[in-house]
């Protein structure tokens, strides 16, 4: 939900920290995360990060703990639903990949939701079976013989009875990346089977940007929060992290300072961490501390939302930019010299490039929703 300037007439001022997350997820939801912004890289001048044979994996000691004890729970015949959110490129999908590397005795079935699938009826479910062998013709066979409205539940079946004769052997470990994207009858279908297993030794993760969260069924969320359920919310790396991170992409150690500022920059989103180190040349880290950039992918996600917004939102973004990450509107309005302030506010407010974080005493604040779209906007003003 996008904050209007009447909004704030109201006023009805959202927490900073659900505005921001939105907020930067509808910016960064176009960058189709890291293979997205590796694709941007191309012609543009980047240090070549030396690449070890295996790249650096930081932190997250507790959440792989929490999945390393959800399978020891299913092993044991207590079938688990983990969750696993977090923020686009917060490490979501290679914190999981690392979990299954490490067991290799399981049936793995996995499938991923896309943005652009999100409509085909059982698009996921089709995947989970094929990826264990089964033509999925067959789901889709189903659907000629049962009403529409038992599809979920047949195909729902289906898994349960498949889990049940893989699990005799070895567990079953079910993925669903992105499941923010996986079609609901997918979605149905899953929840129908999860709701039935009794001792089955099946762990189910369900992977989700948590800004998305809504476009899962609630019935998942009760499953994580119940006895059998876990939620594995990932937060960003902290300091620590992110010198070990970037220790660990070869890059020679940079001051306590600038590796502060790298983690406040991009809010410890190693998706972020990583690009920036990419694009930078090495001979830029020293004058970083005035200016750090924003990835290359994310700049220009940014500048195409600023050439959309009409010209006085654009000059009150331009100008709140030059005056720091918070400021208010009386005072970007002035700089920007733009008359009808809360006008051009509601054009940056709908272009999320802007939220709007207070009204009291009459006093609008305004700040960027991430530091990446400050850089971003910077970078356009002087390129
Ligand atoms: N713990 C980590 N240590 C080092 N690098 C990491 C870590 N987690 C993620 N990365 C790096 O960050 C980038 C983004 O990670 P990943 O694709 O797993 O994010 P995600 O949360 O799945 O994003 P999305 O929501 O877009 O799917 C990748 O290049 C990955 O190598
Ligand atoms: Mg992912």
């Amino acid at each position: 939900m996008t904050m209007t300037a009447s909004a704030i007439r109201c006023p009805v001022v959202r927490g900073r920290q659900s505005a921001a997350r939105s907020t930067v997820a509808s910016v960064t939801g176009a960058v189709p995360g890291s293979t997205g912004l590796a694709a941007a890289h191309d012609g543009e001048p980047q240090l070549k990060i030396a690449r070890s044979s295996a790249e650096p994996f930081v932190g997250r000691e507790e959440a792989r703990a929490e999945l390393q004890s959800a399978l020891a729970a299913a092993r044991a015949g207590h079938p688990q639903v983990v969750i696993v959110e977090g923020q686009a490129g917060i490490g979501k999908t290679t914190l999981v990949q690392r979990f299954l590397d490490d067991h290799r005795d399981v049936h793995l079935q996995r499938a991923n939701g896309e943005q652009w699938e999100a409509l085909v009826p059982f698009g996921v479910a089709d995947q989970l079976f094929r990826t264990v062998g089964q033509a999925g013709t067959s789901v889709y066979a189903a659907r000629d013989n049962v009403l529409p409205v038992e599809e979920p539940v047949s195909v729902g079946s289906r898994l349960l009875m498949l889990w049940g004769e893989f699990e005799d052997d070895e567990p079953v470990i079910t993925v669903l990346d992105d499941a923010q994207w996986a079609d609901l009858d997918s979605l149905r279908a899953i929840l129908f089977a999860i709701r039935r297993v009794v001792a089955e030794r099946v762990l189910v993760l369900l992977v989700v940007r948590s800004e998305d969260m809504q476009r899962i069924p609630d019935g998942f969320r009760r499953l994580g929060d119940g006895p059998s359920g876990r939620i594995v919310e990932l937060e960003p790396l902290d300091v620590t992290e992110v010198q070990a991170l970037t220790e660990g992409l070869g890059v020679k150690a940079l001051p306590p300072s600038v590796v502060r500022l790298l983690q406040e920059h991009t809010e410890g989103n190693p998706l972020y961490i990583r690009a920036i180190l990419e694009e930078t040349p090495e001979g830029d880290w020293s004058t970083w501390k005035s200016a750090l950039p924003a990835p290359a992918a994310f700049r220009r996600q940014v500048h195409r939302r600023l050439e959309a917004c009409p010209l006085p939102g654009r000059q009150l973004v331009e100008a709140a930019a030059v005056l720091g990450l918070h400021t208010t509107l009386a005072t970007a309005a002035a700089v920007a010299g733009v008359s009808e302030s809360l006008t051009a506010l509601d054009w940056a407010l709908r272009s999320s490039l802007l939220a709007a974080v207070g009204s009291g005493d009459g006093v609008v604040g305004i700040e960027f929703p991430h530091p990446l779209i400050r850089a971003a906007v910077r970078q356009q003003l002087s390129p």
